[in-house]
């Protein structure tokens, strides 16, 4: 037996001005995007903003439904508006913002198993890694591709 480590390696903001100007619009594009969450459950809004390899910017929130497994979050509305709109268009980055009632957690709010794993396929689709940035009120953080936050990713995708 073999004890084992991995290590992550992510970068910490302390707010949007620290960060170039393509992330730090990006940063701007997912709050934006919370802003049309909806939420009348949960309370709590989340936006989410997609670069696409030609700068191109689609933005997507929470939609949450009375049926409640029917509602869906943020990163995939945005990322299944991006592939639906631009199939051939790799997703370069994601922003995302989440906070109860139009706040801005302190730390950022963390992607869901089932957003990470989206974020997987559309990585590979792309062929290019794609950057997730996690954006709260005190700190931003930026990872530089899908596989930092989805540790063992599922490789099984060809
Ligand atoms: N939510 C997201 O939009 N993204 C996530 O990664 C986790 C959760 C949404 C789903 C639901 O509308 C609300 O946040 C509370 O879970």
């Amino acid at each position: 037996m073999t004890n084992k480590e991995i290590k992550i390696a992510f970068k910490e903001y302390s707010s949007a001005e620290e960060m170039d100007a393509v992330d730090q619009e990006l940063v701007a594009a997912a709050i934006e995007a919370s802003k049309s969450s909806y939420a009348p459950y949960s309370h709590f809004n989340v936006g989410a903003a997609v670069r696409l390899e030609d700068g191109t910017i689609v933005k997507g929130s929470n939609q949450e439904n009375a049926a409640y497994p029917s509602g869906i979050c943020a990163e995939r509305t945005a990322m299944f508006a991006a592939g639906a709109m631009y199939p051939d268009k790799a997703m370069v980055s994601l922003a995302c913002v989440a906070g109860p009632d139009g706040t801005i957690t302190d730390e950022p709010g963390t992607p869901c198993g089932a957003c990470r794993q989206v974020m997987a396929q559309y990585q590979h689709k792309g062929g290019r890694d794609m950057s997730i940035i996690l954006v709260g009120a005190k700190m931003i953080w930026k990872f530089d591709r899908v596989d930092d936050i989805l540790p063992f990713i599922f490789n099984s995708l060809d």
